[in-house]
């Protein structure tokens, strides 16, 4: 198994240094991350490029991140939006969301860019007052068990053809585990029954290998815009 990992870690690394080209702002984000000692939970490069096309592909102008940590993933999907689109990122801790700001700033994106501090769920709430909705992409990284109520307010804020990703969702194929005391565990299968249930989405999850280990991401498309099933 150790062996495995090891070459899932060589097979990202590969095709990253293949695809990606030398990007000094994101290795300098990652520097400051690690400085500011912020854990090493970012997405990988590849994954990060990833959610790079798959919001360049659907032409989304709007974008809102639940979990914002050093800004990396905020910094990909950012630079997929055109010269007037507008990310929202939303951050617990004060102290990442400093970093974040920072690490932005010097990839000229502040000007697209808003990073607000505090509980998401309060943030959304206050999104929605403002009627900061629809977005078009919302990508969900923040506390696991949360997940569930992040998939409500991700419904609420988005439109026919919005496109929702979340992180996460395999935790080293514990989610098959229906006895399962982890709650990070629980919120990824709670949120999966409720897509599943959900008649306004389209939906599959992929399970991924790479420089960290073994998880997967879930990808949902906005099909409908009835609540109920008649
Ligand atoms: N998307 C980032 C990684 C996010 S890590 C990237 O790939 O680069 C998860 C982040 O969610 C952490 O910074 C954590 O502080 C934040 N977080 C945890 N609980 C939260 C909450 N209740 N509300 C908002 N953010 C939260
Ligand atoms: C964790 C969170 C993440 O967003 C991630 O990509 C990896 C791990 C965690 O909380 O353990
Ligand atoms: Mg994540």
């Amino acid at each position: 198994m150790e062996q495995l990992e090891k070459k899932w870690a060589e097979v990202d690394q590969y095709l990253a240094d293949l695809l990606i080209p030398a990007d000094p702002v994101l290795e300098q984000t990652l520097q400051e991350n690690d400085k500011a000692g912020l854990p090493k939970i970012d997405v990988s490069p590849n994954l990060g490029k990833l959610l790079h096309l798959f919001a360049r592909i659907q032409g989304a102008k709007r974008i809102l991140e639940i979990g914002t940590l050093g800004g990396y993933s905020t910094t990909w999907l950012a630079r997929a939006l055109p010269a007037d689109g507008k990310l929202i990122s939303l951050e617990l801790e004060p102290k990442h969301a400093d970093v974040a700001r920072a690490n932005l700033e010097r990839a000229g994106l502040s000007e697209k860019v808003e990073i607000r501090v505090g509980e998401a769920l309060s943030s959304l709430e206050l999104l929605k007052q403002e009627k900061q909705a629809p977005f078009d992409f919302i990508f969900i990284d923040a506390d696991k068990p949360n997940n569930p109520h992040y998939l409500t307010w991700a419904l609420q804020l988005s439109r026919l053809g919005s496109v929702i990703i979340c992180d996460n969702v395999i935790r080293k194929g514990e989610i098959t585990n229906p006895d399962t005391e982890d709650a990070s565990v629980q919120g990824v299968q709670r949120f999966l029954e409720r897509v599943e249930m959900e008649p306004r989405l389209t939906a599959t999850a992929i399970q991924t290998v790479g420089s960290k280990g073994y998880d997967g991401f879930a990808i949902l498309l906005i099909t409908s815009e009835e609540e109920q099933r008649s």
